[in-house]
C-alpha cells in the first residue's frame, strides 16, 4: 500500500513508520522535526529503509497539495500535532493551525482530490474533558471512578478543555463529519497515554518517560531522587506500551470500519497512579525517593482509564504488552540514551 504518515519522525509515527517499512509498504512521510527527537528519528528509520519524506510544516499543505497527489495515498495516518497543553496555553493560535486547522486541510484535500484514500487520526482523551462531573473514591494509593469500573467509554459526553483539548477535539469532530456528510473513509483513534521506544520525553510530554529519565538520572549521580508533581500523585492512567500500539495501526490499515471513534489505552488492566508508577520504578532501580507535590494541573483529570472494549469486539485489538514489561523495556531505553 502507499501510506502517508504525517508527524512520521515523532515518537508513535516513527514506530509505526518502522513496522510497516519493514512490511514492505511504500511509505510518504511529511514532518517539520521540530519536536525533539525526531531528527533521530528520521536518521533512525533512513539507516535501515528507504522512504519519501517531505520536510514541510503540516500547516502549509495546500501549498505542496500536489505532491501528496502524485504519491496517491491508499491511506493517511495523521499524527503530526502539537502535543502539550502546556504549550497550547502558551500559544493558542499555532496550537489551533497545528491540530484543527491540518486537519481540516487534509480533509479537503480528501473530499475534493483523494476521495477513495482512507484516513486514521491520533486524536485524544482528552476530548472527554476533566470529568469533573463523575463521581470518585479516594484509595491509598490512587482515585476511582464510582461507575466506571470497565473506564470510559466512548459515548461518555464530550467536553473539550484547554485549547490542546479543543483543537485536537474539533479535529476528531470534523473527521467524523466528514465520514458523515462526504463520506470521507475515516477512524478516529482517542489514544490515553501511551510510552515506549523512541520517545524523547520533556516534563510536559512523555510522562512514564519523563520520570524514568528522572530515576536514572538520579540512580548514575548518586543523588537523591526527587519526583516533582502536580497533584496528589492518586491520579492514575491507563498506559499502553507503543508495540500495541503499532499492532493497532498495522491490523487498522486493513479494517472497514468508517467514520468511528475508539478509545485506545492500556485499559483497566494497565491502570496505574502517579504514585504506584514511583513505587515501581523505585523496586526496579532499587532506589528511595520523595514526592514533591505542586498545584494541580488546569483540566487535569482525576482518572483516565479507557474502556477498550469498542476496539477490542470491531478491530480484534486488545493490548500484550503489561505495563511491568513495558516499564523494563522504557528503563532499558531511557538508559541508552
Ligand atoms: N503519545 C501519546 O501518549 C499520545 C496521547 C494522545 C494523543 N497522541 C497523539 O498522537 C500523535 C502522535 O503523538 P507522538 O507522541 O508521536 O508525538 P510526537 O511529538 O513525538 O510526534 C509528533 C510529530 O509531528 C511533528 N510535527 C509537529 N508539528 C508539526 C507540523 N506543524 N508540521 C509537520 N510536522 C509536525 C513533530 O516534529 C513530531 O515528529 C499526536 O497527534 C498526539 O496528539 C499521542
Amino acid at each position: 500500500m502507499n501510506i502517508l504518515i504525517t508527524g512520521g519522525c515523532g515518537f508513535l509515527g516513527s514506530n509505526i513508520a518502522h513496522k510497516l517499512l519493514n512490511d514492505k509498504h511504500n511509505i510518504l512521510i511529511i514532518d517539520n522535526l521540530q519536536r525533539l527527537g525526531s531528527e533521530k528519528n528520521l536518521d533512525w528509520l533512513n539507516a535501515e529503509h528507504d522512504f519519501k519524506f517531505i520536510h514541510k510544516d503540516i500547516v502549509n499543505i495546500e501549498s505542496y497539495k500536489d505532491e501528496i497527489i502524485r504519491f496517491n495515498p491508499d491511506i493517511i495516518l495523521h499524527l503530526a500535532g502539537q502535543v502539550a497543553m502546556t504549550t497550547s496555553l502558551e500559544d493558542p493560535h499555532r496550537d489551533f493551525m497545528v491540530n484543527a486547522y491540518s486537519t481540516l486541510q487534509i480533509l479537503e484535500l480528501l473530499r475534493k482530490d483523494l476521495p477513495q484514500t482512507r484516513f486514521i487520526y491520533s486524536s485524544t482523551n482528552k476530548v472527554y474533558g476533566d470529568l469533573e462531573h463523575l463521581d470518585y473514591i479516594e484509595h491509598a494509593t490512587r482515585y476511582s471512578i464510582k461507575g466506571y469500573e470497565d473506564g470510559i467509554p466512548e459515548d461518555i459526553r464530550l467536553e473539550m478543555s484547554s485549547p490542546y483539548g479543543c483543537s485536537k477535539g474539533s479535529a476528531d469532530q470534523y473527521i467524523l463529519d466528514y465520514a458523515k456528510n462526504f463520506g470521507i473513509r475515516s477512524v478516529v483513534f482517542r489514544h490515553s497515554s501511551i510510552f515506549g521506544r523512541r520517545q524523547f520525553s520533556t516534563f510536559d510530554q512523555g510522562w512514564i518517560g519523563w520520570f524514568v529519565m528522572k530515576a536514572i538520572e538520579a540512580k548514575n549521580n548518586n543523588s537523591k531522587l526527587e519526583f516533582d508533581i502536580s497533584g496528589d500523585g492518586k491520579q492514575v492512567r491507563d498506559v499502553l506500551f507503543s508495540d500495541d500500539l503499532v499492532n493497532l495501526y498495522t491490523k487498522a490499515i486493513h479494517s472497514e470500519k468508517y467514520g468511528v471513534a475508539y478509545n485506545i489505552g492500556g485499559g483497566v488492566l494497565n491502570s496505574l497512579s502517579l504514585l504506584e508508577l514511583f513505587d515501581l520504578i523505585k523496586e526496579k532501580l532499587d532506589i528511595s525517593y520523595n514526592v514533591n507535590n505542586g498545584p494541580w494541573r488546569s483540566s487535569d483529570q482525576k482518572v483516565f482509564i479507557a474502556d477498550i472494549n469498542k476496539v477490542r469486539n470491531e478491530l480484534n485489538w486488545s493490548p500484550k504488552v503489561s505495563t511491568n514489561e513495558g516499564l523494563d523495556e522504557m528503563l532499558s531505553w531511557v538508559a541508552k540514551l
